[in-house]
């Protein structure tokens, strides 16, 4: 049907330096709603196109009031009803297309809190607060509106509330590291029976006691041989967990100040590619509180955050961080993998830390941090928003390249008068600049996966083949690549198991009218991608498409 004409992963690079010439404060805000009713202090993009917010069922009013509460009884407008916590929502489901939000059903505090996702793209949410606190919950995405959480019966070991989890290369299996005063690692579910935590003296070690912790939310990323860099206040390790042991300590990370909550500075890995077997691992850790901020803010006095960000490889045998410098210092932000595999810094403040009413100086302005430009060059300052999101805000990727960002509230309660930073209910899109009409032609469309095999599952084995099929128009290309990426939970400035890969094409060809077909390979193995859903993008020069979910597993027995 189409004439296939081979070419070698690219269309030549006509318009390559017209698209990287600007970026500069390019990108727009969208107001999505005004009124989420929770605080989106933690979130995940589901794949079946919902965004799950949740915040704590222990700030008591939220400005969702239910109708009824989750076990039927009506919810009145008497004082009593009015005071009840249980009239309230403290998570809902935000469906993309509708652009509506639907309150979810909380028995337990989920307040900071970590997720990750098993393969078939249940979501599997770890601690919280109090009652709480060793709970483990299960959300089940659904497309009816008709899914909720559901408490698992079983319990984690140790208390876990701001840990961080991980999904790990074994099959549905997931790490819980660390917590407030839990000095400890867990699986879920555990490798054997009457299995309990482990220690982990690191985290001992790096914390600051007098100084809120400073290692708390310790950044999480599964390296591409299959263990686990944990980084922690200004420190890192490779934990190798099969055998529960520390194999590597990195370098200290240099500089003053702390990057780890309530430090608050981010951390991404960046992105694994098949042009070295998806081998190198690199992470990154950006921002953070300089030393003593959490005292100072008790005393009302904000010190400036962090600017420095550090690179360092965590595979092979030579480490060493590679400093660079924010344009301003940064907070409380998020870090998100574009599609186009450049990174993106948003939300946060300029001075304090995390915690109540601890920062000032809201950071308005997105960075876009580009890996491969020269040092000194990688950072643009993007559109800024007039909506401060401090404390208790968050932000997640969308499968159509924008960027959602919900949340704020550095208040025990909901907080609206007389405060430097009110509870933030508004909801918004950053959209980058790659949206942009003038890139329209660019933009790779009209994606389908062709999986090959049929049948009805639509999973793709590890190494395996399959195609993808777009329209590519007739205008100006650029090299086209593919990426493959794993939605993340996102809170307190961490975006959990969130990944991306750079596929390997094995032949692209195109037709006459614009057509294009993609022969793809699947991540070779789980120690590279978990399996799971991720996000697949068609990348013209730094131009993505629109993402279609693809699900990487086993092969199937
Ligand atoms: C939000 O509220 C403002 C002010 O009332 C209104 O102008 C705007 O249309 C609302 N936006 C949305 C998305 O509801
Ligand atoms: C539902 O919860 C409310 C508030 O906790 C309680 O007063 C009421 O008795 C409960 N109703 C049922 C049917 O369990
Ligand atoms: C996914 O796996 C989890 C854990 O095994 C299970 O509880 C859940 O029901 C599964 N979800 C679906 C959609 O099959
Ligand atoms: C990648 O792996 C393949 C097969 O395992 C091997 O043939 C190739 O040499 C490797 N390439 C690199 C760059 O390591
Ligand atoms: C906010 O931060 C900027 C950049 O660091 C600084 O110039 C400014 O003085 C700060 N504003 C306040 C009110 O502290
Ligand atoms: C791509 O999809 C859009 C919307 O579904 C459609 O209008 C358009 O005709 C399609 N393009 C091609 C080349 O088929």
């Amino acid at each position: 049907m189409i004439t296939i004409l081979l070419f070698l992963l690219s269309f030549g690079f006509s318009n390559g330096a017209n698209v990287r010439s600007s970026e500069g404060r390019i990108g727009q805000w969208q107001l999505l709603l005004n009124n989420t009713g929770v605080v989106g202090m933690h979130m995940a993009l589901t794949y079946k196109n919902t965004v799950i917010m949740f915040d704590q069922t222990g700030a008591g009013k939220s400005s969702y009031q239910l109708r009824r509460r989750f076990n039927g009884s009506r919810c009145t407008t008497s004082n009593h009803d009015l005071m009840d916590s249980t009239c309230y929502a403290h998570s809902v489901e935000y469906d993309i297309s509708t652009n509506k939000v639907r309150p979810l059903r909380l028995d337990t505090d989920p307040w900071c809190s970590s997720g990750s996702f098993l393969s078939n793209g249940t979501l599997l949410q770890t601690g919280g607060y109090e009652r709480g606190a060793k709970r483990i919950r299960l959300y089940r995405p659904c497309g009816n509106h008709q899914c909720d959480w559901i408490q698992s019966k079983k319990s984690l070991s140790d208390e876990r509330w701001y840990a961080s989890s991980q999904i790990l290369p074994e099959h549905d299996r997931v790490v819980v590291v660390g917590g407030r005063r839990v000095f400890t690692y867990e699986f879920v579910p555990k490798t054997s029976p009457g299995e309990k935590s482990f220690e982990l003296p690191f985290l001992h070690h790096t914390n600051d006691r007098n100084a809120g912790g400073n290692n708390l939310y310790p950044f999480l990323h599964l390296s591409s041989d299959g263990n686990l860099f944990v980084f922690a206040n200004r420190d890192s390790i490779l934990l190798n967990l099969r055998r529960n042991k520390v194999i590597k300590t990195f370098p200290r990370i240099p500089g003053q100040g702390s990057r780890n909550y309530p430090s608050s500075g981010s951390s991404v890995l960046l992105p694994l590619d098949h042009r070295d077997n998806f081998t190198k691992a690199e992470v990154m850790v950006c921002g953070g509180s300089s030393t003593g901020a959490l005292k100072a803010a008790g005393g009302g006095r904000f010190l400036q955050g962090l600017r420095s960000c550090g690179r360092m490889v965590i595979s092979g045998n030579k480490h060493k961080w590679d400093m660079d410098y924010m344009p301003q210092p940064r907070l409380l932000h998020d870090m998100l993998i574009l599609p186009n595999g450049k990174i993106l810094i948003i939300n946060g403040a300029k001075q304090g830390c995390a915690g109540y009413d601890n920062a000032r100086n809201a950071s308005l302005e997105p960075y876009l941090y580009s890996p491969k430009k020269k040092l000194g060059k990688r950072f643009t300052v993007l559109k800024s928003t007039k909506i401060a999101r401090m404390y208790h805000s968050s932000a997640t990727l969308l499968p159509d390249g924008r960027v959602l960002v919900a949340g704020g509230n550095p208040h025990g309660r909901y907080t609206f008068n007389n405060v430097a930073y009110p509870t933030e209910l508004r909801l918004q899109a950053f959209v980058p600049y790659y949206m942009e009409r003038r890139y329209h032609n660019l933009r790779p469309s009209n994606l389908t996966i062709e999986y090959g095999h049929g049948g009805e599952s639509h999973a793709i084995g590890y190494g395996n083949e399959f195609r993808v099929r777009f329209w590519l128009g007739k205008g100006p290309s650029n090299e086209v690549g593919f990426s493959a990426y794993a939605p993340p939970f996102t809170t307190h400035s961490f975006a959990m198991n969130q990944r991306m890969l750079k596929l390997r094409c094995k032949s692209l060809g195109r037709s006459g009218d614009g057509w294009v077909v993609a022969v793809l390979e699947a991540p070779p193995s789980p120690h590279v991608a978990p399996s799971g859903y991720y996000l697949l993008t068609v990348v013209n020069g730094a131009i993505p498409s629109v993402s279609l979910w693809v699900q990487f597993a086993h092969a199937l027995a």
